[in-house]
């Protein structure tokens, strides 16, 4: 049997550090557990949450409900050929961590996304990328309690339609399913993936050739450019890099000529928000305890004390000076609640 928490306390429980409550709060470490949890909960009388390390979440006030946080543990190898090896791990485990075990290991692949903060049950649901390399490129299945059917369930790749910063579990099956295990898919043989210019360099210049020391140099590009969350309170990147059509790219680019751009697809570019951000001149900027991080201004910063109402606000500002300036509007990637 899982504990339930009565008005539980969620400050150590979310990467921002803001003071909210949950009125429920259980993290069962099983199926059985999970299931008698959910056993006669009704979700219409209060809802119901699942966050890993709250890593990807701004509290904008306490949360009248149920927070499920996944307690599975565990990594397995669960299958392996003369190439690859497929395995299997509890959506409680820490993800740097598992990329840890991974590289001591010998499993290949996923260096680049090292020191991403959160839970490897969340990674897939925004389908988490950095330097190059997206989780769904080394995903092979999941497991999944399925709230509507009472049951578990399993979603291969195709299924789970990943795309940038997104999956099925942030849109179409957003709040059905609770993810307890994923079976990662990996090279024996390391294929490291240098093409991130920076990665590249820093990875050369300290003479690195396998993936242990690709995975410092990961380590280290991350420490020296973003906040360190147990410090400085932050969930990563606030918003996504947007997809611009390539005609109003070509408009901005007039009095804009060095505005940087990735190609998507043939009718559009990502151009990277943080340097609009910069542009429109909020980089850096703090109004009480709320900031942006001076060398990455796509991350929002809690300086200490700060409320999500708060944080909220001056997300929003950023985001209407960015609107007003180029006209586009940025999406969230943190998940407010
Ligand atoms: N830039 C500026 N000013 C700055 C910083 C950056 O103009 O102060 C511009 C530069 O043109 C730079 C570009 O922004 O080349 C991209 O910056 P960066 O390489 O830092 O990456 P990002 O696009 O801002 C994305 C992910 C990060 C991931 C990095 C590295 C999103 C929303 N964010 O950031 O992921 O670590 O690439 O691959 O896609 C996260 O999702 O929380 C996250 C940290």
């Amino acid at each position: 049997m899982a504990i339930v928490h009565n008005d539980f306390s969620l400050q150590r429980m979310n990467t921002f550090g803001l003071n909210a409550r949950a009125s429920l709060f259980s993290s069962p470490e099983n199926i059985d557990a999970l299931s008698s949890i959910l056993e006669g909960y009704d979700y219409n009388q209060q809802p119901l949450l699942v966050m890993g390390e709250g890593s990807n979440i701004l509290f904008k006030t306490d949360f009248e409900g149920l927070i499920v946080r996944p307690g599975m543990k565990g990594i397995e190898l669960f299958e392996e050929d003369e190439q690859e090896v497929w395995v299997k791990v509890g959506a409680s485990e820490n993800w740097d961590n598992w990329i840890a075990v991974a590289t001591e290991n010998g499993w290949h692949g996923l260096e680049n996304l090292s020191l991403i903060p959160g839970s490897v049950g969340s990674a897939p649901v925004q389908n988490i990328g950095a330097y190059g390399v997206e989780l769904k490129d080394h995903f092979a299945w999941l497991d999944a309690w399925d709230l509507q059917q009472q049951k578990l369930v399993r979603f291969d790749r195709k299924e789970c339609r990943f795309g940038y910063r997104s999956s099925t579990f942030k849109n179409e099956s957003r709040g059905r399913y609770i993810i307890t295990h994923i079976t990662f898919r990996l090279d024996k043989e390391p294929h490291l993936q240098l093409d991130y210019g920076p990665v590249k360099e820093a990875f050369l210049k300290a003479g690195g050739t396998t993936p242990m020391e690709l995975r410092a140099a990961i380590i280290s590009i991350r420490e020296q450019k973003l906040p360190d969350p147990t410090i400085n309170g932050n969930a990563g990147s606030f918003y996504k890099n947007p997809l611009v059509d390539r005609a109003i790219f070509k408009c901005i680019r007039v009095d804009f000529p060095l505005i940087p751009s990735y190609p998507e697809s043939e009718n559009q570019v990502k151009i990277p928000a943080a340097w609009l951000i910069e542009k429109a001149g909020w980089k850096g900027k703090k109004v009480g305890n709320v900031g942006t991080w001076p060398t990455q201004p796509l991350v929002i910063v809690n300086y200490g004390g700060a409320t999500g109402q708060e944080i909220l606000e001056f997300s929003e500002q950023l985001r209407n000076d960015v609107d007003k300036q180029f006209g586009i509007w940025l999406e969230r990637e943190v998940n407010v609640i």
